[in-house]
């Protein structure tokens, strides 16, 4: 019986280098797509990002066969959790998961007391459901978004859970040259089947990203 050996989901942090593929994916979203013109209307380029990387953002990518599928931003300054994005065809398997777990044990490493975001104000849309489940609550709604809050020990809860997988994934990011006994360790420690090839379509939300672009709608 032929069986086909799916590739594993690789994470680590975000270069400059990357930008390219994280605009592909941000003008892929599902549920909030927006165009090029739009994102450069609003300042958003390859090169603001690249700048913020150099300052005190910091963020994180998946990859499934050497192509992105997801990825995550934050800034420890302010202590906001910029942006999310997974694939809609890879959503429900924990990407989006790690990547925020990542970004999260970040925020507290570099001595943030609260995490904040800003998302849409539909309560309907995955990614509301999806804070809330890792212990986000709900902060304000104000200028037409709704920002939500986190602090350490509601996120501390959250991670019990899935401790092991995330200090799986967070061991694959911090030791490179351990990556692919990191991935495999992830993905046989509880990832979904991944497809043998990546059909990119892709979704984007919160943070800065999403505020300027529900802002200018
Ligand atoms: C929100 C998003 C980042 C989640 O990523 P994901 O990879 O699908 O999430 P995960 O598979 O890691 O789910 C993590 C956990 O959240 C839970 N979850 C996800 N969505 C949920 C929801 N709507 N309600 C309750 N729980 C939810 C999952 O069950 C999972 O729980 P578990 O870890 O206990 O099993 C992703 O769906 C996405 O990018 N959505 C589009 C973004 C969007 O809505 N943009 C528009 C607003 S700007």
């Amino acid at each position: 019986m032929n069986s086909i050996v799916a590739p594993p989901a690789q994470y680590r942090e975000i270069t400059a280098a990357d930008m390219p593929a994280l605009f592909y994916v941000r003008t892929r979203t599902r549920e909030n797509a927006y165009t090029l013109e739009q994102l450069h209307h609003l300042d958003i380029t390859p090169e603001s990002v690249a700048q913020k990387l150099a300052s005190s953002f910091k963020g994180w990518l998946c990859a499934v066969a050497d192509q992105v599928v997801a990825f995550c931003m934050a800034n420890r300054s302010t202590g906001e959790l910029w942006v999310i994005a997974v694939l809609p065809q890879y959503e429900g398997r924990g990407i989006g998961g790690q990547l925020m777990s990542l970004a999260e044990q970040w925020l507290w490493q570099s001595g943030c007391s609260r995490a904040w975001l800003t998302t849409d104000v539909d309560t309907t849309l995955r990614a509301y459901g999806f804070y809330r489940h890792r212990g986000w609550t709900d902060w304000k709604v104000e200028a037409g978004l709704r920002w939500m809050e986190l602090f350490p020990a509601a996120a501390a809860s959250n991670e019990g859970s899935n401790h092991a997988s995330v200090r799986g994934v967070a061991q694959q990011v911090a030791q490179p040259h351990r990556r692919a006994r990191g991935f495999l360790l992830a993905h046989i420690g509880g990832g979904a089947p991944f497809n043998s090839y990546v059909d990119m379509v892709s979704c984007v939300n919160g943070g800065e990203w999403g505020s300027a672009l529900s802002a200018s709608r």
